[in-house]
């Protein structure tokens, strides 16, 4: 493969010794083998007519279930250190269903590959519901579960990821399964998903884990303008994306305002959601460019936004877009963790880039090349700046289903022919296996 003239003229400068590189993937999203597995609230919604916008399921996905060894050696082939994948809960649920995971852990040690599931990526067991405060114990049940079985090789676990996306896709605006549309009645299930994962977080410790995280979505919110209501409504959506997000899990407390709003007794949920963690996962796309309400629905990155919503979002301009029109702007990666070190102080533990990564059609995929090494870049200057940062995850391993996009989004470094289900490693595949040898 040739090395992209970029890195050879300018290398990327060396990260810091110990420093994890890896993919990410989900369950949901590869494995396939729908009838070896309980239904999640994803099967349920895909099977909605009109829900994903091809009209796929993940029945078959990339089948990874059967093909986990080739998906491994692809690992292997590329150099990680880690590898993220997520433990399907329905599955759990189903017999021998952790054997899975069991025989992929394996694998993964064989191959010299860290495990690092994710214990939760979306894909709840249908019957199960984050409006229901009992889900965060069903949930710290089956971490225990989880735990007892791979704990003696997993060592690095993720409890959650995204509830932000989960809560405002899935239960706010109806776009991700479980498709409610509730707008701000959805609240109850972003407080049950942060007490699942302080829930989570003591199951695992009770397991002996010593090293758990969990991997939020953010991004800096731009106000459209200095007018005073566009830097009000970012605000506001800084709040409600990123926030109610951080400064719990960080500091055991909700922003001013959303402990009211949130059900329970959550002074006493805080302190379990608000228990210590070892790393915070970061999962970064682009910066939103947000500004006052205009009073009307408006269409956004494939979404309706509702009139009721106090912002709406604007493009930002004079950006190149990804294939899903998402912005590429890699100084916002530099700015959101620079700004997390200013507003968490001690309180931030070293962070890991849980997810980065950009939908773009083609094996000749130069237009990833170009935004995984402009955002590693972008990381490399938050190291500089004095930021703890211990790992940088590329999602993803393999183009796969993206929920409501169904598979015409493609953020792999290895192509997938969703007909005959044969791998192609991209030329990002090569160009990041060389960047890794070089930082070693
Ligand atoms: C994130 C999700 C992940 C994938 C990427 C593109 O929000 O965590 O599953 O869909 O976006």
């Amino acid at each position: 493969m040739a090395t992209d003239p970029r890195t050879a003229t300018n290398p990327i400068s060396r990260f810091p010794a110990g420093f994890l590189w890896g993919v990410s993937t989900s369950a949901h999203q590869i494995e396939g083998a729908a009838d070896k597995r309980e239904p999640s609230v994803w099967d349920a919604f895909t099977a909605e007519p009109g829900r994903v916008k091809d009209g796929s399921t993940a029945e078959v996905a990339c089948d990874h279930y059967h093909r986990y060894r080739e998906d491994v050696a692809l690992l292997a082939g590329l150099g990680v250190d880690a590898y993220r994948f997520s433990i399907s809960w329905p599955r759990v649920n189903s017999p021998d269903g952790l054997d899975f995971y069991d025989r992929l852990v394996d694998e993964l040690c064989a191959a010299g590959v860290r495990p690092v599931p994710t214990l939760f990526h979306w894909d709840l067991p249908v019957g199960l519901d984050w409006l229901e405060r009992d889900t965060a114990s069903r949930f710290a049940d089956h971490v225990s579960l989880v735990a007892d079985r791979l704990g003696d090789r997993v060592k690095k676990w993720i409890t959650l990821n995204e509830p932000a996306e989960h809560t405002l896709l899935g239960h706010a605006l109806g776009a991700h399964a479980p498709g409610r549309q509730l707008l701000f009645d959805a609240l109850p299930a972003a407080h049950h998903q942060l007490l699942a994962h302080g829930r989570a977080v003591q199951a695992l410790r009770a397991a002996g884990a010593a090293d758990i995280g969990i991997a939020n979505s953010h991004g800096p919110a731009w106000p459209a303008s200095r007018e005073p209501a566009d830097v009000e409504a970012a605000e506001f959506y800084d709040l409600l994306l990123n926030r109610l997000f951080s400064d719990p899990v960080l500091l055991g407390e909700y922003p001013q305002g959303i402990g009211e709003l949130m059900p329970g007794d959550v002074s006493a949920d805080l302190k379990v959601i608000g228990e210590p963690v070892d790393f915070y996962g970061v999962n970064y796309y682009a910066p939103t460019r947000v500004g006052a309400p205009q009073g009307e629905e408006i269409e956004f990155g494939g979404l309706t936004l509702p009139a009721e919503l106090p912002f709406t979002v604007r493009e930002i301009e004079g950006r190149p877009v990804t294939d899903f029109g998402w912005p590429v702007v890699p100084e916002g990666l530099t700015e959101l963790l620079t700004g997390f070190r200013d507003r968490f102080g001690d309180r931030l533990p070293p962070i890991v880039i849980t997810e980065n990564g950009c939908s773009y059609p083609g094996i000749d995929d130069q237009d990833r090349i170009a935004y995984l090494d402009g955002h590693i870049r972008a990381l490399h200057d938050a190291v500089e700046a004095g930021v703890d940062v211990r790992g940088y995850f590329v999602w993803s391993l393999l183009d796969n289903f993206e929920w409501a996009e169904g598979y015409e989004r493609r953020f792999g470094l290895v192509h997938v022919d969703f007909e005959t289900l044969e791998r192609t490693p991209k030329a990002s595949y090569g160009w990041f296996r060389d960047v890794l040898r070089a930082q070693r």
